[in-house]
């Protein structure tokens, strides 16, 4: 199993690490216990030693099973991480039932990694003035935390903001080859690195996306290393990034594990050839984009209550991987009927707002044109 050293920590963690977002589950929705057991087994057994789960992962169970399954490893064989639901804080003397809460589900003494979840600005801001940071560095001090860091969800700007605020231990960013130029991002990670903060990649597959790409571009991979997945490829890129020293994977089958233990036991760093091929690829999936919508929400609140970026993001992952199936479960089953595009009124309020300058009404009439050509 290929290791990282976080140098400023002092310690080595496998550079692969089990995401505890994406467990398979049952038909009632609960997590399938046994086999989800069995892929953790197996990843452990072959090396990976960073386990990452968070309070609310499937609906709350995420924490009480990972704290079931590790019950029977000695606690310096894992390094544990998981995560402050900060959208549930609204007062600092809030932050120690709910930890304690966690270490109980974990049934663990401490946390390695403690994270401030999914931070935003808003979410960063009112974290500062209420002191969570201070309950969190009495922790520390306990020894019930071992290191602080935050996941972050918002635009670069905001990841400076928060990334130099203090002196943290590590920072969660999403990362892969198609998501450079947006949060975080290619500049993000460069921060960081010179700031010395060791990284830790979320969504490196792109949740899924990368892993099952259309035909037409699959075949550049394929060509190259027929037997090799695609996913090997969207991981491989994320791990020839230094200052990533961890690489969380949602495994939600145990083939999944099979191929990434496959592609971390013999890991090896994009050379320039293979990285002028993600390039290329990369290239494609981009040209496929319908917008330029960032995602930015300058355009919300809309009065009449369209979710407009949600909309553009359904539509743009549906012309750049081709998944119909995925897009229609998100436009008409997951997405509320009354933030659909066709609820669009035409007033007109968004579109001097967008700095992307996009014909937003336009641009929801040819989402909902789209999206019925496949319900
Ligand atoms: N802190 C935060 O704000 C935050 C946010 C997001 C994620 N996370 C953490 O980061 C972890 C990783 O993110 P992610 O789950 O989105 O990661 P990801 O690795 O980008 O996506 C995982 C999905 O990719 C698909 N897949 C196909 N082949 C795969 C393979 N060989 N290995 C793994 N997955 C394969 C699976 O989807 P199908 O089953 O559909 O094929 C799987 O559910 C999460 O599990 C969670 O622990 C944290
Ligand atoms: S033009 Fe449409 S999307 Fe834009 S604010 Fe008005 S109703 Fe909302
Ligand atoms: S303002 Fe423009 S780029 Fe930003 S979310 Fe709205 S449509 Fe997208």
């Amino acid at each position: 199993m290929k290791t990282r050293t976080f140098e400023k920590l002092g310690i080595q963690t496998s550079l692969l690490g089990f995401g505890c977002m994406r467990f398979p589950t049952l038909e009632n929705g609960k997590i399938d216990e046994k086999q989800a057991e069995a892929m953790l087994d197996k990843a452990i057994a072959a090396g990976v030693n960073y386990i990452d789960t968070a309070y609310p992962y499937h609906g709350g169970e995420s924490e009480t099973f990972v704290g079931k399954v590790l019950k029977k490893y000695q606690r310096n064989q894992f390094f544990l991480a998981t995560k402050l639901p900060v959208w549930k804080i609204s007062h600092k003397d809030e932050v120690l039932p709910i930890f304690e809460e966690q270490l109980a589900k974990l049934q663990v003494e401490y946390v390695d990694f403690y994270l401030l979840h999914a931070l935003d600005e808003e979410r960063w801001d009112a974290l500062v003035k209420q002191g969570v940071l201070d309950v969190l560095d009495q922790l520390k001090a306990e020894g019930k935390i071992k290191y602080i860091g935050f996941s972050f969800h918002d635009e670069y700007p905001v990841f400076e903001k928060i990334i130099t605020a203090r002196a943290w231990d590590f920072c969660q960013i999403q990362y892969n080859y198609v998501d450079t130029e947006i949060q975080a991002g290619n500049k993000g990670y460069v921060l960081a690195e010179k700031l010395g903060i060791p990284m830790v990649i979320m969504e490196p597959i792109k949740g899924g996306n990368l892993a099952s790409l259309p035909e037409d571009i699959a075949r550049f991979f394929k060509a190259y290393y027929p037997k090799k997945s695609l996913s090997s490829w969207a991981l491989r890129w994320v791990g020839s990034h230094k200052n990533v020293k961890v690489i969380l994977s949602g495994m939600s089958t145990m083939d999944h594990v099979l191929d990434n233990l496959d592609t971390f036991t013999n890991f090896k760093a994009l050379n320039q050839e293979e990285y002028d091929l993600v390039h290329k690829v990369t290239d494609i999936i981009k040209s496929r984009t319908k917008n330029g919508c960032t995602g930015c929400e300058y355009c919300m609140p809309c009065p009449h209550g369209v979710n407009i970026p949600r909309n553009f993001k359904i539509w743009n992952d549906w012309a750049i991987y081709r998944n119909d199936d995925q897009a229609r479960r998100r436009y008409f089953k997951d997405l509320e009927v009354d933030a659909r595009a066709d609820m669009c009124q035409a007033c007109g309020a968004c579109e001097p707002q967008c700095p992307q300058s996009i014909q937003i009404i336009q641009d929801l009439i040819r989402v909902h044109e789209d999206m019925k050509t496949i319900q």
